[in-house]
């Protein structure tokens, strides 16, 4: 169980990745046009799912893998990879996942498509920055060695 939910928030990192450059991409090349926001508001819609799902699953690892019970143990801070999975990923994760969420409800409240277009842009290009510097990519030294 734990195994089979490791490799599927690892996996779905790509699909996060993927639908998040789409939707920033959309939402740069619409912020200056009168064109409609529908099918940038579906790539940013598929993109806030998938991390909201990442969100459950990797609330679930957090737990099940005993990394919430370290919190404010002795030598948490010190240990860089107990402080990067009790701390560091999830808070920063949860952050950028919150400015998406803020970024597209936001938006779908607007009337006019170039801003629209341009708070997806602006909301998703600063999520996918914290979350790119938040993975625990192979070259990290995190202890994760796989890349799917
Ligand atoms: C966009 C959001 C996220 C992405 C792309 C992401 C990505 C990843 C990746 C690639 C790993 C390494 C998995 C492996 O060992 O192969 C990982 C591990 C982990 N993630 Fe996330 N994560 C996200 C959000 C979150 C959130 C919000 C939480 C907690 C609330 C979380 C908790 C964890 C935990 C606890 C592990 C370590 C699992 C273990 O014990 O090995 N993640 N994450």
């Amino acid at each position: 169980m734990e195994t089979g939910l490791i490799h599927l928030h690892s996996s779905l990192r790509w699909i996060v990745l993927i639908l998040m450059v789409v939707a920033i991409v959309k939402g740069f090349s619409g912020r200056n046009k009168n064109v409609s926001f529908d099918g940038t508001r579906k790539i940013a819609l598929f993109a806030m799912i998938s991390l909201h799902i990442q969100l459950l699953i990797g609330l679930a690892l957090y737990f099940m893998r005993g990394w919430a019970g370290k919190w404010g143990t002795e030598g948490m801070m010190a240990d860089k990879i107990m402080r990067f999975f009790t701390m560091e990923h999830m808070l920063m994760m949860i952050i950028a996942i919150a400015l998406a969420t803020i970024g597209y409800s936001g938006a779908k409240k607007m009337s006019d498509s170039m801003k629209q277009h341009k708070r997806i842009f602006v909301f998703y290009l600063i999520s996918l920055i914290i979350i790119l510097a938040s993975i625990p990519w192979p070259f990290r030294g995190l202890g994760v060695d796989n890349w799917i």
